[in-house]
């Protein structure tokens, strides 16, 4: 299904159309994207919570908000019409999982086909991974506080791991590296 995909409309009625993930049925909207799908810079956090579930957008909520801001010092945002300062935005699941529990390594890997094709379809130069699950979706490694701040690569582009802004809003003394780590991704963009 998911290679099947010519375009995101597509893959977004795909993902619409499988019954094979259980999620899918106590979540109220599937979360597929928000952003400039020409944008140089795609985004992929773990999964929707209470907010974006409700939305049907993701990254909506409280650290949403902190992404925004985050994007916003280094002069890129999910509104802009400019692809050179735009973000795309997804989530490796669509549908929220229950009370916000961490995905498992199942759920993970059964939607990891459409995810592949998600980035495949966008094509976005640099690829940021917020927190654990997308690194072990995308990476296979978990251990967000190593990986973090080192570029890797997946699908033939470059993949800055980072910490999830829900993590800072919990640990506001990590905001520091995530600093560092926007940096690195401005650098990247410039063409140093
Ligand atoms: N956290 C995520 O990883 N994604 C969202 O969309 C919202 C919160």
């Amino acid at each position: 299904m998911a290679a099947g995909a010519a375009s995101l409309d597509a893959l977004r009625e795909a993902m619409g159309a499988y019954e094979h993930c259980e999620l899918k049925r106590g979540a109220r909207n599937l979360v597929f994207c928000d952003g400039n799908p020409k944008a140089r810079v795609m985004i992929i956090g773990e999964a929707p919570g209470a907010d974006e579930d409700r939305l049907g957008r993701p990254f909506v909520g409280r650290a949403g908000q902190l992404l925004d801001r985050m994007l916003a010092a280094i002069g890129l945002s999910r509104s802009s019409p400019d692809a050179e300062r735009a973000v795309y935005i997804t989530n490796v699941m669509v549908w929220r999982p229950p009370g916000n529990r961490d995905p498992s390594a199942e759920e993970i890997s059964m939607m990891l086909p459409f995810l592949r094709r998600h980035i495949e379809l966008v094509d976005p130069e640099v690829l940021v991974l917020m927190g654990n699950t997308p690194c072990l979706a995308l990476l296979e490694r978990r251990g967000i506080l190593k990986l973090r701040g080192h570029w890797t690569q997946t699908q033939n582009r470059p993949v800055m791991p980072m910490t999830h802004p829900a993590y800072l809003l919990r640990n506001p003394i990590a905001k520091r590296e995530a600093w560092a780590d926007l940096l690195e991704i401005q650098a990247k963009l410039r063409g140093k």
